[in-house]
């Protein structure tokens, strides 16, 4: 798509558009420039996973596109990168008809099946050896793109495979698929080509997080997530799920006036390069064209081996006839192609009883039911019991004790249970019934309108004591090594720890009486506990388990006050302004810091040494002005500290980079300046500037 040349060259015009943007000297004539180094960064950062600017960077041009196509609205084209955008509700998915019927494929699960398959290819082709296109199959919901003249036109669901649901609004929010493409220089007048829409796993453990904190009901796997946003009426709410796409067959296409069919399409493995070529993002890099199914075997192999690696999930491996030609010639039976194989990895399913529930009450006293299964090997692990998080669910999926279930481990998520299966009930099976008092204290449970969990209200639920605890320590919190959840567990049952202050007055002598101790292990919690002490305020809002505040959330209220204790006299409006803070997670903050308790123990913390005033803004002169911007410093700088530089640099907002790569945006030299200079000097986005123009920058001179 871009060689390197054309990539210099986006460089060069990126450098040149930034600078034009920062004096405010951009207008309408620069729109085609800046629409096509959007395009560009777009293909960096989604389809080749390399992005050469900084987000900041890349937003700030996105607004300027967005400002020139305001002012000047006849300038908008339809596959401008502002257009992906959507406005409004989509009223409903009207049904479309494929250009040619999405079959689906045969399966095959060993060696032998494969062989089979090969010796069948053979004797249709009468071909003594068969050259295969081996790549993933990727585990998504199914998709068909038409583009006709260079436009992406329809975006549609697989459906039953002759029609579908026309979906366009919410394809094209994933940035992996192009709004254009130019099929042209192909010859191609229409073309319709399949794929895969996924999110990868990452996005989806964020999404089911999100889910969660909000008491809703997680999802069982990233494909019904991806193939459940393709059908969300909000694209806005699509476009946040971070959908990507595969494209991997081309099933359709017509020639403009004149041309012959490309050279490209006469393989398999041909379209798949013109696809990549023209910005998609296809199985490029994974597949591999082999001549015999010995290869193909050994490859599959390696493939599976790998499979927990990969950010995406994949279920198998397509194995496909190369040559077009040969495809036609072997035809179809009425399901699937006979020159194509799905091999099928291991299955991460399997079915088991559920024997039992029990019921666990978390930091926030929700009630979270637990199947207890018959143990059972899925996916190489052996699962015995699941979350069934929360009444709805279990009625939901008609859940009863003593059913046969279906489960499913999806790569490294959490099992689920994907279904019940009824059909195999015996009579014996007995519902489950959700519990009207607490299972640790007692008291009465309690469920607001809008939510699907039940509560325990009892703050002092020793349940909800020891989790808040647990949190309060965790990694991503206080990070408080050597005091994992059964040492919090231990020491609350012994009564050497009742409270969060409590963590920072244990008596360790009496700790050090206790089996399992050692000197060493105690003075290692000991360093831990007072290293925590100094942790800055976003993580103790964090560590504070304030419902719905997650870590972005805290770290958007730590940057919002002086002290902790500012959040007394801040009005619900106040919080509401601040970024991405509702109305819901604005009445939960609000309701913690009215709780004269909550602000006895805050009180009690800061006596104890931990940090309750913001930091960073201490030292911050003018704000974040620098915020996504990254820079390093190299060589002997002439009045500043190398470590006091990038502390003045972070307080400002900007990030440290270890390297010079293309990520970096400032290479700050001082005497002496060694490789990282020379280095710096060959990517033209660098920015090589002295000492003194950093301090201008941050606004010291
Ligand atoms: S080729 C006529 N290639 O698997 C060719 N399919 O069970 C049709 N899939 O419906 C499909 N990765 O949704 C093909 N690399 C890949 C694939 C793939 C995933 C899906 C596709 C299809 C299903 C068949």
């Amino acid at each position: 798509m871009y060689n390197s040349e054309s990539t210099r060259e986006q460089q060069r015009l990126t450098t040149e558009l930034l600078k034009k943007q920062s004096t405010g000297s951009l207008t309408k004539k620069d729109i085609d420039s800046l629409r096509s180094a959007l395009r560009f960064h777009e293909h960096r950062y989604y389809i080749l996973n390399d992005p050469l600017i900084a987000d900041y960077e890349y937003d700030q041009l996105y607004k300027a596109v967005e400002k020139i196509e305001q002012e000047n609205p006849s300038l908008i084209s339809s596959d401008s990168p502002t257009q992906r955008v959507a406005k409004g509700l989509t009223k409903d998915f009207p049904t479309v008809q494929h250009l040619v019927p999405m079959l689906s494929l045969d399966n095959s699960y060993n060696a032998d099946d494969l062989n089979d398959f090969d010796r069948k290819a053979k004797e249709l082709t009468g071909l003594s050896t068969i050259e295969y296109c081996v790549e993933p199959k990727f585990d998504g919901g199914s998709i068909s793109l038409v583009y006709e003249n260079d436009l992406l036109t329809r975006g549609a669901t697989r459906g039953n495979g002759v029609e579908g649901d026309e979906v366009t609004t919410n394809i094209k929010q994933i940035r992996s698929v192009p709004l254009s493409a130019k099929f042209s220089s192909y010859g191609l007048q229409q073309v319709e080509i399949r794929g895969e829409v996924l999110i990868n796993k990452n996005n989806f453990a964020l999404y089911n997080e999100k889910l969660a904190e909000q008491g809703l009901t997680p999802l069982a796997n990233p494909r019904n997530a991806a193939a459940g946003t393709l059908r969300i009426k909000d694209p806005n709410e699509a476009a946040k799920r971070n959908l990507e796409a595969f494209v991997y067959h081309v099933s359709y296409f017509s020639l403009a006036k004149g041309k012959k069919i490309p050279a490209e399409l006469t393989t398999h493995s041909g379209s798949l390069a013109m696809l990549w070529e023209l910005g998609f993002r296809s199985p490029q890099k994974e597949k591999k064209v082999f001549r015999g199914i010995g290869a193909v075997i050994k490859y599959c192999n390696e493939f599976e081996a790998k499979r927990d690696d990969l950010p995406y999930e994949i279920d198998g491996m397509v194995i496909k006839v190369n040559e077009i030609e040969l495809q036609d010639k072997m035809g179809m039976t009425s399901h699937h192609p006979r020159w194509a194989i799905a091999y099928k990895f291991k299955a991460r399913q399997a079915t088991t009883q559920l024997l039992d529930v029990e019921y666990q009450v978390g930091r926030t006293g929700a009630v979270t039911p637990v199947a207890k299964l018959k143990p059972v090997a899925v996916g190489g692990v052996t699962v015995s019991s699941i979350s069934i998080h929360n009444e709805e669910y279990i009625k939901e999926k008609d859940l009863r004790i003593g059913d046969a279930v279906l489960i499913e481990r999806a790569g490294d998520v959490i099992p689920q249970i994907v279904k019940s299966l009824p059909d195999t009930r015996t009579g014996k099976e007995k519902k489950i019934v959700f519990p009207a008092t607490c299972p640790v204290c007692n008291s009465k449970l309690f469920k607001e309108e809008e939510e699907a969990v039940w509560r325990c209200i009892n703050i002092e639920c020793p349940a909800q004591v020891v989790e808040r605890i647990i949190h309060f320590v965790s990694k991503d919190a206080m990070d408080i090594r050597g005091f994992g959840d059964a040492n919090v567990r231990k020491f609350y049952e012994l009564g050497l720890l009742k409270d969060i202050p409590g963590v920072y007055q244990l008596d360790y002598a009496k700790i050090a009486k206790q089996e399992g101790f050692k000197e060493r292990s105690i003075e290692n919690l000991k360093s831990a506990i007072e290293k925590s002490i100094q942790q800055p305020l976003h993580r103790l809002i964090y560590a504070l388990g304030i419902r719905f505040v997650g870590e972005t959330t805290a770290k958007t209220l730590a940057q919002a006050v002086n002290h902790l204790f500012d959040f007394k006299k801040i009005s619900l409006e106040d919080l509401q302004n601040l970024e991405d803070i509702g109305p819901k997670v604005a009445g939960s903050i609000h309701h913690f810091f009215s709780n004269k308790n909550n602000i006895e123990m805050l009180e009690q913390l800061e006596r104890l040494g931990l940090q309750l005033k913001n930091q960073k803004k201490e030292h911050t002169a003018a704000g974040s002005n620098l915020q996504g911007q990254t820079f390093l410093f190299t060589g002997t700088l002439p009045t500043l500290k190398r470590s006091d530089a990038e502390a003045m640099a972070e307080a400002n907002g900007g990030q440290i980079l270890s390297g010079v790569s293309t990520k970096l945006n400032y290479l700050v030299v001082g005497e002496d300046a060694g490789s990282k200079l020379e280095k710096a000097k060959k990517i033209n986005t660098v920015r090589i500037i002295s000492e003194a123009e950093f301090l201008q920058i941050i606004g010291k001179k």
